[in-house]
């Protein structure tokens, strides 16, 4: 059974250093398949923020796949964020912006929708969808087509919006891709839901793992086992002092007609 492991904004620069050690360990004995980190790894861009992201991946059970979010690109060293806005993220954390994992049973396709020239709304570029529709047309009939991208085309659980332009464009570049499910972050607000307009699509977004920018009352995170379409939040209350605590798992379940959620289990 694949188990992906769902982090996101971890923001080196704004962590709450007690929550670090604590997923490393809960990390390593989920045991994913690989772990996924939907973007904004530092809170500025700045060198040592990077630095500190790597070494904090470089502990998690590997392999790791992980896109910028709109935090890492520079907001006020504006000759670098124009010119190069995703160089220091490319020397720390990997050159390749939107990296590709097979895995037995999956396909991962990792997108930038950071976009260095406005404050923090994301896009999904002609580029990155044609990247979707390759990775998938090549990806086995029964593997799942999971798409990893910062910004979301759907509002979090309280309506927040996710702030990627052209929403309606982009589910449908995600539905004519053939993608089964989204991970995504940047709202901070775990959501579990579907679009009416992808109805092949499970979107799935994590709040902040270890960050103090919190939008809830927990840092959280998921671990997604495909076998089962289970979905397992861990939360950790942010003035209960821990440990992160798993919530009971969601279901789903994709037939022809796209996908459903199971009763609780
Ligand atoms: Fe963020």
């Amino acid at each position: 059974m694949t188990r992906l492991l769902h982090l996101s904004d971890v923001h080196f620069g704004a962590v709450d250093h007690r929550l670090v050690q604590p997923l490393l360990d809960l990390a390593h004995k989920l045991q994913p398949d690989v772990t996924v980190i939907s973007g904004d790894l530092t809170q500025r861009a700045q060198p040592d923020q990077f630095a500190a992201a790597r070494a904090f991946i470089d502990q998690l059970p590997g392999p790791v796949l992980s896109v910028p979010g709109n935090h890492d690109a520079p907001l006020w060293n504006l000759p670098v964020r124009l010119a190069a806005p995703f160089a220091r993220y490319r020397h720390a954390i990997g050159r390749e912006l939107e990296p590709l994992v097979s895995l037995p049973g999956a396909v991962l396709q990792g997108i930038n929708t950071a976009n260095p020239l406005v404050w923090k709304a994301g896009h999904l570029t002609d580029a990155s969808a044609g990247r979707l529709d390759t990775a998938f047309a090549r990806a086995p009939t029964q593997a799942m087509r999971i798409a990893v991208m910062h910004h979301a085309p759907v509002p979090a659980s309280d309506g927040t919006p996710a702030d990627l332009a052209a929403p309606a464009a982009a589910l449908a570049a995600l539905a004519r891709a053939g993608t089964d499910i989204v991970l995504s972050g940047h709202t901070h607000m775990p959501h579990a839901g579907f679009a009416e307009t992808a109805a092949g699509v499970l979107f799935l977004q994590v709040g902040t793992a270890i960050s103090t920018r919190l939008k809830t009352r927990t840092n959280d995170f998921a671990l997604i086992e495909l076998g089962s379409g289970s979905v397992t939040r861990h939360d950790w209350l942010s003035h209960g002092g821990g440990p992160f605590l798993p919530s009971a798992p969601q279901r789903f379940l994709k037939t022809a007609d796209g996908w459903r959620r199971l009763a609780e289990s």
